[in-house]
């Protein structure tokens, strides 16, 4: 096979009614290469598990085409389960059974041979820190475990690619470790992996490239190191008693990269992004000084954090006169990508369509996502 190991191409999808359609994919474009990891990197609402759901054949999509290994994932539904394992955003394990009998029971839904189950079963087991806990029912696990659990369920056949919906929302800090410490096995194994997050960190672990989604379009993607080199690694953010005093310091060119943090304006809920749809951060040119708008009282100046660069900020915000109110170096956050990479904030999206009912529940797609279970 030549070409990505998924390629999709303009999906489209809309819930709601055919009255009141309320779009949710508008177009995604996205690849993922043999041995890559790709992480999908979005607020809430912004289309991730819906993607995710169509490539893994679980939701038609209305339009555009995706292709897993070659097959589509429409048409050749079946070629495409063959070679994917998919975890969703929330554990699909059995509270009455144990860990080991979870495992056990996807080992046969998936035809694996009995004998060769066991055997993976206890690997996984073991990987997964679940040793000790495999025969205690599932009710007792904590939410990481279960977490754990699923993710090794989505294990037991060696997947070609794994899709993996947030993989780590939810999780302490130790066992979000431990999930990247597995998923960095499993793909050094050979599985290639699509995973969705809404932390730019663990996109920043994990992935080989990330695609930024926003409103169900791909509006920007590239290396995680283009991200931060774009986004700074931390930034000097500075709150000032007025947008005035703002917009003395925005514009005396304090920094390579001021931008100022305001809530989205009204204006901007219509698709101010097109022109930056998938432009990869690489290529995308040097980013100049935004203009400050009125309303923002909140600068924030990309930094490496050494102490030599923050008081190279500090000395010039002090030269222009203006004091601010106070300032904190800060880890960069999904909003300060949105922010850096389209010109506004991340936006949580939650559009409830009308009798779509939440976004598990599939009602014209029932046919396809039973036929995938079966
Ligand atoms: N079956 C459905 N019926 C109606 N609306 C839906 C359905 N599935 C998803 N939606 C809507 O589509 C939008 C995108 O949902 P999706 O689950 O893809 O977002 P997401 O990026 O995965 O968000 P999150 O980070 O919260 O998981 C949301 O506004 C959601 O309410
Ligand atoms: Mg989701």
């Amino acid at each position: 096979m030549s070409g990505p190991l998924v390629h999709a191409v303009g999906l489209r999808k809309s819930f709601g009614s055919a009255r009141r359609p309320v779009p949710v994919l508008d177009g995604v474009d996205v690849t993922l290469a043999e041995g890559e990891v790709v992480a999908l990197l979005g607020p809430n609402g912004a289309g991730k598990t819906t993607t995710v759901r169509i490539l893994s054949t679980l939701l038609l999509p209305d339009g555009g085409t995706a292709t897993v290994a070659g097959h589509d994932v429409v048409h050749d539904a079946a070629r495409v389960r063959e070679v994917i394992s998919l975890t969703g955003q929330y554990a699909a394990v059995d509270e009455k059974q144990t860990g080991r009998e979870n495992l056990a029971m996807m080992g046969r839904l998936a035809h694996l041979p009995r004998r060769a189950v066991r055997g993976r079963v206890d690997d996984l087991l073991d990987a997964f820190d679940l040793a000790a806990a495999a025969d205690r029912r599932v009710v007792t696990y904590s939410g990481g475990m279960r977490r754990r659990l699923d993710l090794a369920a989505g294990l037991l056949a060696r997947p070609r690619v794994m899709f993996l919906d947030e993989p780590t929302t939810g999780l302490d800090p130790r066992s979000r470790q431990t999930m990247w410490e597995v998923v960095r096995q499993v793909v050094a194994d050979g599985t290639s992996l699509f995973l969705t997050t809404q932390y730019l960190e663990e996109a920043d672990q994990l992935a080989d490239r990330v695609a930024l989604i926003d409103d169900g379009r791909v509006v920007a993607e590239g290396a995680p190191s283009e991200l931060k080199r774009r986004v700074g690694d931390a930034a000097v953010e500075l709150t000032f008693a007025t947008p005035e005093d703002a917009a003395v310091v925005g514009s005396a060119g304090v920094g390579p990269e001021v931008l100022g943090l305001a809530a989205p304006s009204p204006a901007a809920s219509g698709r101010p992004f097109a022109s930056a749809a998938s432009t990869p951060f690489a290529s995308s040119a040097p980013t100049p000084a935004r203009p400050v708008a009125a309303a923002v009282a909140t600068l924030r100046v990309p930094t490496d954090g050494s102490v030599a660069h923050v008081r190279d900020v500090l000395d010039a915000v002090a030269a222009t006169g203006v004091e601010p109110e106070r300032w904190e170096v800060r880890e960069p956050t999904l909003d300060d990508v949105f922010l850096t990479l389209t010109g506004h904030a991340a936006r949580t999206r939650d559009r409830s369509a009308d009798g779509g009912g939440s976004p598990g529940g599939e009602s014209s797609d029932q046919s396809h996502a039973e036929e995938a279970a079966a």
